[in-house]
Formats: C-alpha cells, structure tokens, sequence
C-alpha cells in the first residue's frame, strides 16, 4: 500500500496550514458583510474561526481536536439560535467559494470540499427569508378562496 492510498484529505490539501488560510480568509470575507455579520453575536469573530477550522480539520481527517473541546458537533442543534435563512446561506457559500478558490487546493479538492459545505449549508437552512414585499395581511383576508371546488351536482 503506497502512502498516498492512506493520505487524508486533510494532508493532501496541506494541513493546519491550508486549514487556517481557508478559514481566516472565510472570516475576513463575513467580517465585512454586514448581513451575514449581523448573525454573529460575538463583537469578536475569533472563537467562531478556531471553531470551524477545527471543526473542519476534523471532519477532513485531520486532529480530532474539535470533539474533544467541543464535544459532538450537534450542528443542527448549534446553528438553532441564528435565523439561518436561505439569504444566509448563500451568502455564508458565497464567502466559502471566494476562500476556497484563494486556499491552494486543486480544482478537484475545492470540488470535494464544496460539495460537502453545500450540502452542510443547505441542511442548516432553519428560517424563510424576509420577504421583500410582506403581503398586505387585510387584502390577502379578503381573497376569496380559491374557486377550485366543483359544485355538487344537481342531483
Ligand atoms: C448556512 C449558513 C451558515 C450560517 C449563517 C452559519 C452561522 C453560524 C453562526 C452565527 C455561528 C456561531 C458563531 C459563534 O458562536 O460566535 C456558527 C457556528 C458554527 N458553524 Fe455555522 N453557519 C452556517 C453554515 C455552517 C456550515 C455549512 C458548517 C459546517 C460545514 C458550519 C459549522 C459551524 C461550526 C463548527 C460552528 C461552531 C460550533 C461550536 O460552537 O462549536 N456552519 N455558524
């Protein structure tokens, strides 16, 4: 068995090293979206780094160290105090692909990883979006209902 049969993608990417650019990059792009900034209740956005480049580092074959300080991911559960909207996550993988395309990974590792932060995001979806134009609650109560209903036949 050759060493790169066992290689995780967290050595074949480059290690802590790549971990920490990704993530930092990440964090300097919400910093400044003041949208998606709104979401973190922290004044500092330094713990939420080292919690997602750990988290991320382990999940990719990395230290486990994110299990061991933090317990189970639970990011569901986690992710339940923030309106996570579809708006959220969008721009939340807007500023992943922009960090992920600066990490040094190849073409087929930004690939890999993308498709599982999508997959992530799309399931962490916890809230509508605001709608732009919220209906006018009294005309939408005067709508009739919908004539769908056939009538009863006459006998
Ligand atoms: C869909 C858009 C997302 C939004 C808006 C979002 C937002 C947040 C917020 C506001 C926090 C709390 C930060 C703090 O404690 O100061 C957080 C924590 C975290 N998020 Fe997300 N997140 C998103 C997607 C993801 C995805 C896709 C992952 C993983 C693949 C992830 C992993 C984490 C982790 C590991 C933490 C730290 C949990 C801990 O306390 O140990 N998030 N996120």
């Amino acid at each position: 068995m050759t060493s790169s049969q066992t290689e995780s993608f967290y050595d074949a990417v480059g290690g802590h090293e790549t971990f920490v650019r990704l993530v930092r990059t990440f964090y300097v792009g919400v910093a400044a979206d003041p949208e998606l900034r709104a979401l973190y209740p922290d004044e500092d956005l330094g713990p939420a780094e080292v919690h997602l480049r750990m988290f991320l580092e382990q999940y990719w074959g990395g230290p486990t160290t994110y299990s061991k300080q933090r317990g189970h991911p639970r990011l569901g559960m986690r992710h339940a105090a923030f309106a996570v909207t579809p708006r959220a996550r969008d721009l939340w993988l807007a500023h992943m692909r922009t960090a992920l395309q600066a990490s040094g990974m190849t073409d087929e590792q930004v690939g890999q990883f993308w498709a599982y932060v999508s997959r992530a995001a799309h399931f962490l979806v916890n809230s509508a979006d605001e709608p732009d134009n919220p209906p006018d609650l009294i005309s939408l109560e005067e709508t009739p209902s919908a004539p769908s209903r056939r009538r009863p036949p006459s006998r």
